[in-house]
């Protein structure tokens, strides 16, 4: 028979980057265009399987705006796992990110597993093997006379990296120095999530 064991996880990260979306997608697999904010904090659980055992995911997922601050230590105090989450889109989530490693990494159990997400990487990533209606055919850079000068001449639609904000390499570089694993996801795509959550189970003790 397989063991089953509980594990606190808690989320953690700026209003708006994406919280209670990832969790949603890991454990109801939808994704909600107009999520509500989240008032304090919401729990929630789901199962994870490995090849040797299942581990139950207990999720705290906490609210990011500021007023709700002062609540974070009653989440993650104890945890065994966080996932600190930051939007792709916009440089100043990765600074508050940062603050809330030193938080947990100073106040937390010292053995806590610390994931990096950096969420919405579906914004800054052209669809793949979607409609193909705005794929560029071919760069023709030769006598094309007729091409309007600038970014934007191709007019499909949008030109998803000009949203990035933060450099994967960056945020990956940074994880690396302080310890975190690291991922790129998308709530909204499904992009990364089962994968991170199966990750940070690997990294979680038997005991
Ligand atoms: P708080 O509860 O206030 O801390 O916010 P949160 O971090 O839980 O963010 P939430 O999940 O509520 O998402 C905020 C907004 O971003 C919602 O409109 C979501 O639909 C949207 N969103 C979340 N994840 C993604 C994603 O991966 N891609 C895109 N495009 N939008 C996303
Ligand atoms: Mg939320």
């Amino acid at each position: 028979a397989e063991r089953s064991v509980q594990v606190k996880l808690v989320l953690l990260g700026e209003a708006a980057v994406g919280k209670s979306s990832v969790v949603l997608r890991f454990v109801s697999n939808e994704f909600q265009a107009n999520k509500e904010p989240t008032i304090g904090a919401a729990f929630l659980t789901q199962k994870c399987r490995l090849e040797d055992r299942v581990l139950r995911y207990e999720i705290w997922d906490t609210a990011g705006q500021e007023r709700f601050h002062s609540l974070a230590p009653m989440y993650y105090r104890n945890a065994q796992a966080a996932v600190v989450v930051y939007d792709v889109t916009k440089a100043s989530s990765l600074e508050k990110a940062k603050t809330w490693v030193k938080e947990l990494q100073r106040q937390a159990n010292p053995n806590i597993v610390i994931a990096l997400a950096g969420n919405k990487v579906d914004l800054v990533q052209p669809s793949s093997s979607s409609s193909g209606a705005a794929t560029p055919e071919t760069e023709d850079e030769a006598d094309d006379a007729t091409a309007t000068p600038g970014e934007n001449a191709g007019a499909a639609g949008s030109e998803p990296e000009t949203l990035r904000q933060v450099p994967r390499e960056e945020a990956e570089a940074y994880a690396q120095e302080a310890g975190l694993l690291f991922f790129e996801t998308s709530a909204k795509t499904g992009d990364g999530i089962v994968e991170m959550f199966t990750e940070i189970a690997k990294k979680i003790p038997i005991d």
